[in-house]
C-alpha cells in the first residue's frame, strides 16, 4: 500500500503569535461572526480574555460557549450546535485542551451535515463543506489543532466515536506559549506525556513512514528535554513553546499513522469513567510499551537513543527495556500518578475495558497483537 501524509493547517507559532489572529479570521470571512468553544476553566483562567481582546481590537463580533466538558459528550456538541444557530456564527475558534477543540470540530460536523453526530462516526462520512476551525490549544496533549479526526463521548454505549473527516481540519493553529506557560503543573505534566504516547505510538504504528518519523523523533526529543521545566516553571517560555511545538508535531504524524494500543485502552476507560485522558495515558504507557516490546524492540531502542539514552553496544531488546525504564524515570520526575487505582479505578471495569479496546480503531495499528486476556493482564499491571 502506498504511504500517504496529508497536509492541511498552517501552524503558527512564537510567543503572542495570537496576535495575528484578527488577520487570519478576516482572511477566512469578509464578514466573521465567530463561535469561541472554550471552558468555563479557561474563562476563569483569564485565557479567553486574551482572545477575545485580539477580536475585538480587530473588530471582530463574536460569541463564548463556555459549556465544553472533560471527554465531549453528545449533548454538550447539540448545545454548541443550537448556540451557533442561534447567534447565527460563521467560524468556529477552540480555546483549550482536545477537549474544546474535539467539541468545536463535532459542532461543524453536524451544523454542516444536519442530523446526530452517531451518523458521521467512521471515515469520511460528511460529503459537504463545513466552517473553518481555528485551533488555539492551551495544553500540551491534544495534537486535535492539526489532524482531521474528533472524539465524542457516546454515553448511552460508553464508547468513545471517533469521527474521521477532512473538513474539520483546523485551517490554522496557534501555538502561542502565552497560552500555556501559566498551566498548574500535573496538567502540564500529564498533557505532555499524552504528547509523548502519541509521538511513540504514530513511531511504532503499523503505518508509520519517513515523514511520520521524521516528525515523531523530533518531537519525542523535544518534549523528553523540555517537559520537566515546561511543567514545573511558570515562567519557562523557551521550553513551553517548544514542548507545544513537539506536540503539534505528534498530532500531524499520528493524523496519519492513528495510534496504538495505549490509547485504544485510554479511550475504553474513558468511555467508561472521566478520568482525564492524559492522566490515563502516562500510566498506561510503560506497561504497554512492556507489552508490546517484543514486536517493536528496534523502534523502541531508536525512541530511547532521541530520549537521551545512551545506547552504544546494546542489544535491541535490552535498549528497548532501558526505553520503557526511561519513560518510566520522565513519569516520575513529573509527578505523575503511576497507577490506576491512585485515580479511583478498580479491577472490576478491567474486562468491559479489554473488549472495548480491542474494536478501537487505534488498536489496529499496534504492532503487537492483543488478547482480551493480554489487556486485562496489562491493566492488572498497571493497578
Ligand atoms: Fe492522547
Amino acid at each position: 500500500m502506498n504511504a500517504r501524509f496529508a497536509m492541511g493547517t498552517e501552524v503558527i507559532q512564537g510567543r503572542n503569535s495570537i496576535e495575528e489572529m484578527g488577520a487570519v479570521i478576516k482572511s477566512l470571512s469578509s464578514k466573521p461572526s465567530v463561535m469561541i468553544c472554550t471552558d468555563k476553566g479557561i474563562v476563569n483562567a483569564g485565557i479567553a480574555k486574551k482572545i477575545t481582546e485580539q477580536l475585538d481590537e480587530n473588530d471582530i463580533s463574536y460569541q463564548v460557549f463556555d459549556e465544553v466538558v472533560p471527554n465531549p459528550k453528545i449533548k454538550t456538541v447539540e448545545e454548541g450546535r443550537d448556540f451557533l444557530h442561534k447567534h447565527d456564527l460563521n467560524l468556529l475558534l477552540a480555546v483549550g485542551g482536545g477537549s474544546s477543540i474535539d467539541t468545536a470540530k463535532a459542532i461543524a460536523v453536524i451544523h454542516a451535515g444536519g442530523g446526530e453526530i452517531e451518523r458521521y462516526e467512521g471515515r469520511d462520512k460528511l460529503d459537504c463543506d463545513a466552517l473553518p476551525i481555528i485551533a488555539v490549544p492551551t495544553t500540551y496533549g491534544t495534537g486535535s489543532e492539526a489532524n482531521k479526526a474528533t472524539l465524542v463521548t457516546n454515553e448511552k454505549t460508553k464508547t468513545k466515536m471517533v469521527i474521521v473527516t477532512p473538513q474539520i481540519q483546523p485551517t490554522h493553529a496557534f501555538i502561542d506559549p502565552e497560552m500555556m506557560v501559566k498551566l498548574p503543573a500535573a496538567i502540564g505534566a500529564a498533557t505532555a506525556v499524552d504528547a509523548l504516547t502519541h509521538a511513540i505510538e504514530s513511531y511504532t504504528s503499523k503505518i508509520a513512514q519517513p515523514i511520520t518519523d521524521g516528525l515523531n523523533l523530533h518531537a519525542i526529543s523535544l518534549i523528553t528535554m523540555n517537559a520537566p521545566s515546561a511543567a514545573m516553571r511558570q515562567d519557562d517560555y523557551e521550553s513551553t513553546t517548544k514542548v507545544a511545538i513537539g506536540s503539534t508535531m505528534a498530532g500531524m504524524a499520528f493524523g496519519n499513522t492513528g495510534l496504538g494500543l495505549v490509547h485504544a485502552i485510554s479511550h475504553a476507560i474513558g468511555g467508561i469513567t472521566d478520568v482525564a485522558h492524559g492522566v490515563l495515558n502516562a500510566i498506561l504507557l510503560p506497561y504497554v510499551m512492556e507489552f508490546n516490546l517484543p514486536a517493536v524492540s528496534d523502534r523502541y531502542r531508536q525512541v530511547g537513543e532521541v530520549m537521551g539514552v545512551d545506547m552504544n553496544g546494546i542489544s535491541d531488546v535490552e535498549g528497548a527495556k532501558m526505553t520503557c525504564e526511561k519513560v518510566r524515570e520522565l513519569c516520575q520526575l513529573l509527578e505523575i500518578p503511576t497507577r490506576l487505582k491512585d485515580v479511583g479505578i478498580s479491577s472490576d471495569i478491567f474486562e468491559e475495558t479489554a473488549i472495548i479496546a480491542l474494536k478501537d480503531g487505534n488498536y489496529l495499528r499496534n504492532r503487537r497483537e492483543a488478547t482480551k486476556k493480554d489487556i486485562q493482564n496489562i491493566l492488572l499491571n498497571a493497578l
